[in-house]
């Protein structure tokens, strides 16, 4: 892999930038909005709730409503595979005095959602749901009333949901992770950048919290997103396992609660520099540049803590993990229950392709180093299986075949064009 490339904008950055932007007053300039299906069906909801959004390529102009402006939809809101959508939006409808429905596609309509309605149900909002998963009908409620949530799991989309619902509550808001483990910050960034006041705190027993002041009216403001780090992780990850490499990634998000990718390639020897580190929109970003060599063959051990962090690169990290020392990842029973089974996913396609994997409720192992054959592989509708494997297939011997492999779009459309650009034949 040879060349420099940049990747579409951050999908998690986006969303909150484009929800925020929605709620607050005046126009919000939305540079390299990431072009993602997911990041779309925000778009089209936040239409739906009456938010003009003007697109020029991957520029947005979002005019905002501000506080209490929101507009009831008639027709469900289509939130087609995005869990980060239907969580975070539940937020904010559940602080409007209004009736909505948020649906999806037949994935996310199977994914656990009591892990936002409880929370939003203490605040005073009703939601229906078919046993805990979408379509969920939210009779809102203006203003809510504040409340004090320790997260049962470490999910930022849950974290986020809440502070978000704290925008229309009375009081003070506050999320707390017992856990102490810090997963992705974008929301409690983009607050701070839209000048919304947040407390961050630290208690002795190592639990971090957040908390917002509600109501909260605030101005809109520009923001310029980050590639999305996720995205580059495959091309990173590519990089370092195919010889001959040389690839920079400019304009990579490198916001820490998101890099631990990096830091464990790094840590087993990989050749990777990061250049121009600095922060725009509240947003760490660089340079990333990589160069092939070989990786240490220890065998990588993903558990606890290092989990969420990672949560979004295991099915990559357990193809890397295959040509190297091998990967054992515990503790991360989240990933059965995101757009698919992940576990279950990457063992299949890793035994087709020839690995031998064990699989664990919570987790999978990997020995390596193994020579991967080309097979066909199956994406499960899933767009991080089908990149992972797509990495896998480039080191393996022999063609494979993607079943499904559109669903790419979901976070990296042009994922395939990018490739081809930067593999030499
Ligand atoms: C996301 C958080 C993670 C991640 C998802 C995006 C976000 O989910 O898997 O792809 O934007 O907050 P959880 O917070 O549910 O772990």
């Amino acid at each position: 892999m040879n060349g420099s490339v940049c990747v579409p904008g951050d999908k998690s950055i986006s969303h909150r930038a484009a929800i925020i932007a929605a709620l607050a007053t005046g126009v919000s300039e939305i540079s390299n909005f990431s072009t993602s299906k997911d990041c779309a069906a925000t778009l089209s909801c936040l239409e739906q709730l009456g938010v003009v959004v003007e697109r020029k390529g991957s520029v947005l102009r979002i005019h905002g409503r501000g506080a209490g402006g929101l507009r009831k939809s008639h027709l469900p809101l289509d939130c087609c595979n995005s869990g980060s959508t239907m969580r975070m939006l539940a937020g904010v409808l559940a602080g409007q005095n209004f009736v909505s429905t948020l649906t999806g596609d037949d994935s996310l309509n199977g994914r656990p959602m009591g892990r936002i309605i409880k929370p939003l149900t203490h605040m005073g909002a009703h939601i229906g749901s078919r046993d805990g998963c979408g379509p969920l009908l939210i009779e809102g409620r203006s203003p809510l009333t504040a409340i004090r949530y320790e997260l049962p799991i470490a999910s930022a989309q849950v974290k986020s949901c809440v502070l978000l619902a704290g925008l229309n509550a009375v009081g003070r808001t506050e999320v707390i992770d017992l856990s102490g483990i810090h997963t992705r910050d974008h929301t409690e960034r983009m607050f701070e950048w839209f000048g919304i006041e947040i407390e961050n705190g630290s208690q002795s027993s190592g639990a971090g919290s957040t908390i917002v002041d509600g109501p909260a009216s605030f101005s809109g403001r520009d923001v310029q997103v980050p590639g999305d780090f996720s995205s580059g992780a495959y091309l990173i990850a590519a990089a370092a396992m195919m010889a001959g490499s040389a690839l920079r990634i400019e304009n990579l998000g490198l916001n820490p609660t998101r890099t631990q990718f990096l830091d464990l390639l790094m840590s087993s020897g990989a050749a990777i520099q990061v250049a121009e580190l600095h922060d725009e929109s509240n947003e760490p970003r660089g340079t990333v540049s990589i160069q092939t060599t070989g990786l240490a063959n220890t065998h990588l051990e993903v558990s606890g803590s290092l989990v969420a962090p990672l949560i979004d690169e295991l099915p990559l990290l357990a193809v890397v993990g295959s040509q190297f020392g091998g990967v054992t990842v515990r503790d991360a029973r989240e990933l059965r229950i995101k757009e698919s089974d992940r576990i279950s996913a990457t063992v299949t396609n890793l035994r087709a392709m020839g690995a031998e994997v064990e699989e664990y409720e919570d987790g999978l192992a990997v020995i390596g180093p193994v020579k991967l054959r080309g097979t066909t592989i199956q994406s499960f509708g899933d767009h991080r299986i089908a990149m992972a494997f797509t990495v896998a297939a480039l080191v393996a011997q022999g063609d494979s075949e993607i079943l499904g492999s559109d669903c790419v779009d979901v976070s990296f459309p042009g994922f395939f064009d990018v490739i081809e650009s930067i593999v030499e034949r």
